[in-house]
Parts: structure tokens; C-alpha cells; sequence
């Protein structure tokens, strides 16, 4: 299951096509996106394909003829963002009407599958709501949209895969590309929404996913991203009826000119197979890092939650991992006070982070979430329970956090050049640990530059250009 919940500060990247947008009426399209990477893939696809109705991005709401909020359904707090934001877009749609433009506003994601009745009744001004498996069918919603004078729904699983629907070319994304190779869950854990929401594990085939790595690298892309719910139970079938595991594709991956570094997000530790772990000792372009969520220590927890291992498998694979691949850092994700949670349980927890030692985590406080199993249980631990346990252990979280980033202080490691930095004169990049570096000098955007880390800050690194010559390698 994906990480990085929050609002994520993507809008709608440049069109793909601007000559064929050039011949449409110009008009312009907010896409606010919150929750995990995979829904800010879906909003540069999303973009991609309203690009030739004239589309272009813009991030202010003012301007915006549409406004797309690509939301998350994970936590409570998630949510309840998007009733918010509606509010407000419901005043920025009165005033645009008022001067005689229209806007269209659409909720997609996961909220949207969710609760798409609720959204409509809730916020009437709402035209168009979309489950993330229809996004596909957007240009079509957008001329009935504005037609009709309900809003449309579409948050069916619809039989035909939109991936197949999608247009090819994909808007240029930088140095840094995300591939959304696998989608929905199977898992069930008991307090997930995903499995609801995202629906079945679906794998794309090898042959699509391999053009589409071809087609980033050729607009630039240097170090990609494969993303799935549950990327690593990813079982694509090749055009020969073969059965590809990751380890092959990211192998096969790896040879593509230009790609220089690929990672993949987020995996379960039941569908971490010794054919990948072993990929991490052999593949040198997979970075590494691991992001491997195993939410709680306690094997009582892990029962109840319905993830089907003990502690033990996470601390072998931990082994494992860095008896193939060394240096790598491994993140996860935690969640305190699952239903039934004691404090024994909790403790655990602490005992399974001092012996796996991560790099960085995300942990948050159980919450409900309706029609999950765990919603139902009657052994709810106090929020005031909660917030202890949390605050204990991202204490923990954060000096092992600290810890390895000093660690890596003193080394000279390839940096990826991603933008200029916060100061004139500065470039900014990432680690191979995905840390952000910055160093006084100039490279381009995309060079792959060795750098010697000279400091740890809270939030990044500062380094120095270990050879100047090679950044216009
Ligand atoms: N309550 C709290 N955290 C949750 N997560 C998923 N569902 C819930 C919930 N109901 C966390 C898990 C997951 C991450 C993306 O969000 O840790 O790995
Ligand atoms: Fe991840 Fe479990 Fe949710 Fe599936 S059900 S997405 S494995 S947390």
C-alpha cells in the first residue's frame, strides 16, 4: 500500500500535445491531488488525455474552466479535506458564473468511490465524479457534464482496461517519471479501504509497461518510479502467455537507454520472492531502498489485522535484504492502537523498529473507516492511548531517522540532479536513499553527478560536486 499521504503539490503537468491543443479552444485545468503516488500518476493521466480538448494547466482556481480534485480515501482526515476544499470552489464557481464562465468540477479517486452519492448530495455544485478506474472515460463525462443537469457518476470497475484507453504519448515529467504498473488489493487488511475502493489486483503486461519506460526515458526521464497498491504481488502476462514477476521486469527495465535508476512502491512483505530480493544485490540501477510497511510488531496485531505473517518473516527479510544489497535503507509504515492493541502489543512494535533499524517511516494513529472490518470491533483503544503510543514511537522513528542520515555523511554517492536549489548558484537533487542533497555548482537537470555529502539537516542534505567535469556527463 502506497505512502506519502497528504496533499501533494501536483497540478496538471504541461499537455502532451500542444499542437493538436493549440487548434481547441484554449482552457484551463486545476488538478489538486492528494493521498499516494499512484494518484498523482493518475492526475498526469488525467491531464495527458484532456489535453487534446484544449486543456492546459494552471494552479489557480480563478482561471481554472476545471477543477479536478483527485482524492484520497485512506484516513478520516484525508477525506474531510475534499468537503472543504468544495466549499470553497463553490463560491470561486458562483463568481466565475457571474462574470459568464462556467466551471466544471470534478472529484476522482478514492473519495469519489467511496462516497459518491454522499459527494453529490453533500455538494450539489459537484458535476462529475469519478472512481479511479474511469478516469479514462473523462472527455466523454466532461461533453455529458455539461449537458446535464445532474452530476454524472461513474465509480463503476468497468470491464475494459483503461490503461488500454489512455493516450500513448505521455506529458514530459522531468528527470523523475512515475509507472503505475499494478493496481487494487486482495489483502484485505482489516482496516484498509483500499481493497474497496481500488478494487481487485490487476497487473499490466510487460510488453505495455516496457513501451511506456521507453517513452519517459526518451522525454527525459532518468530515474523511474513503478508503483502499484501492492507492486511487488505484480504477475504481469507477457503477449506469449508467459508469467513475468518483478524481478524479471525490473531486470528487463534496467536495459532501457537512459534509465539510470528505477525503484518500486509499495510492496508487501508475503510478495517480497527471493528472485527480488536477490534483484537488489544484482540489479546496480535499483536504488537502495525499500519502502516495506509492516504496520505493527506484535504477531496478536498482525492476526487481527488480517496481514497474513508474523514479525519474525519482516526481520528475516530485513536480513535478507542487506545480506543481498548492503547499504539499503528500509522505510515502512506503522499503525498504533488497531483495535485490541495492549500495551504489550505496542511495546512490540517498539522492540520490531530497534531491531530492523529504518531509514524514515510514516506512522499514524488508527482510524475507522467505514465498512472495514476493524470499523466494527468493539476493543477501540482511547485516543489519548493513541496519541502516547504514537508520540513514543516516532521519537524512535525520527532519531533512527537522524541516525542514518548522519550515517551517510562523509560518503561520495551519485546524486540525480532534479532542479536549481532554494539559493542562487545551488542545484538540487536526490540520493540514491531518496534523501533531497543540494550543492553549490551547476548541472543539468537529469545528469547523474558523484557528490561528496558533507552535512545533515533536518529535511536534507548538503554536499559538494566531487567532480565537476562529470555533472554534463
Ligand atoms: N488508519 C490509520 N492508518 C491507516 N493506513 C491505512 N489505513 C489506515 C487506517 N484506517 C495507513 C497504513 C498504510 C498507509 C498508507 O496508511 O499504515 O500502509
Ligand atoms: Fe496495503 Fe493491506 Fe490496504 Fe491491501 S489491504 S492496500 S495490503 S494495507
Amino acid at each position: 500500500m502506497s505512502s506519502l499521504i497528504g496533499p501533494v503539490p501536483a497540478v496538471a503537468q504541461a499537455p502532451a500535445g500542444a499542437s493538436t491543443a493549440a487548434a481547441k479552444p484554449a482552457r484551463k485545468l486545476l488538478i489538486r491531488t492528494w493521498g499516494c503516488q499512484m494518484n498523482v500518476y493518475d492526475s498526469g493521466r488525467m491531464a495527458d488525455i484532456l489535453a487534446p480538448l484544449g486543456y492546459a494547466p494552471t494552479e489557480s482556481a480563478e482561471e481554472a474552466d476545471m477543477v479536478i480534485l483527485n482524492t484520497c480515501h485512506i484516513r478520516e482526515k484525508a477525506s474531510e479535506k475534499v468537503f472543504s476544499d468544495l466549499g470553497r470552489l463553490r463560491e470561486t464557481k458562483k463568481a466565475r458564473a457571474a462574470e459568464g464562465r462556467q466551471t466544471v468540477i470534478a472529484v476522482a479517486g478514492c473519495v469519489a468511490q467511496a462516497e459518491g452519492a454522499e459527494i453529490t448530495a453533500r455538494a450539489p455544485w459537484v458535476d462529475i465524479v469519478l472512481g479511479p478506474q474511469t478516469y479514462h472515460r473523462l472527455p466523454e463525462m466532461v461533453a455529458r457534464a455539461s449537458r446535464a443537469a445532474g452530476a454524472v457518476i461513474e465509480t463503476d470497475f468497468p470491464a475494459e482496461d483503461k490503461f488500454d484507453h489512455l493516450p500513448e504519448a505521455r506529458a514530459s515529467q522531468g528527470p523523475v517519471a512515475f509507472l503505475t504498473i499494478q493496481e487494487g488489493c486482495d489483502k484485505f487488511c482489516s482496516f484498509c479501504v483500499v481493497p474497496y475502493t481500488r478494487g481487485a489486483e490487476f497487473s499490466r503486461g510487460p510488453e505495455a509497461i516496457i513501451a511506456e519506460a521507453r517513452q519517459l526515458a526518451a522525454g527525459g526521464a532518468r530515474e523511474i518510479a513503478l508503483l502499484g497498491q501492492n507492486v511487488n504481488a505484480w504477475a504481469g502476462e507477457a503477449q506469449s502467455g508467459a508469467k513475468w514477476r518483478l524481478a524479471r521486469l525490473l531486470r528487463e527495465l534496467a536495459e532501457i537507454p537512459g534509465v539510470a535508476r528505477l525503484r518500486y512502491t509499495t510492496s508487501h512483505p508475503r510478495d517480497m520472492d527471493d528472485d527480488l530480493i536477490a534483484a537488489h544485490g544484482d540489479i546496480p540501477a535499483l536504488m537502495p531502498y525499500l519502502h516495506l510497511p509492516v504496520q505493527s510488531g506484535s504477531d496478536r496485531v498482525l492476526a487481527a489485522m488480517n496481514r497474513g505473517h508474523k514479525a519474525d518473516l519482516y526481520l528475516r527479510l530485513a536480513d535478507r535484504l542487506r545480506e543481498a544489497r548492503p547499504d539499503i535503507a528500509l522505510t515502512s509504515d506503522f499503525i498504533v492502537g488497531h483495535p485490541g492493541e495492549t500495551a504489550a502489543d505496542f511495546e512490540a512494535t517498539m522492540r520490531l523498529v530497534e531491531r530492523v533499524g529504518f531509514a524514515g517511516a510514516y506512522s499514524f494513529k488508527y482510524s475507522a473507516r467505514p465498512g472495514t472490518p476493524a470499523a466494527g470491533q468493539p476493543n477501540a483503544v482511547p485516543e489519548a492511548e493513541k496519541d502516547a503510543r504514537l508520540q513514543t514511537l516516532q521519537a524512535l522513528l525520527r532519531e533512527q531517522q537522524d541516525r542514518f542520515n548522519r550515517a551517510v555523511v562523509g560518503r561520495v554517492v551519485d546524486v540525480l540532479i532534479t532542479g536549481t536549489g532554494r539559493h542562487p548558484g545551488q542545484v538540487a537533487g536526490r540520493s540514491p536513499w531518496l534523501q533531497p542533497v543540494h550543492a553549490t555548482g551547476a548541472a543539468p537537470v537529469g545528469a547523474v553527478v558523484p557528490m561528496q555529502l558533507r552535512a545533515a539537516h533536518p529535511n536534507s542534505l548538503s554536499a559538494t560536486m566531487a567532480h565537476q567535469e562529470s555533472a554534463a556527463a
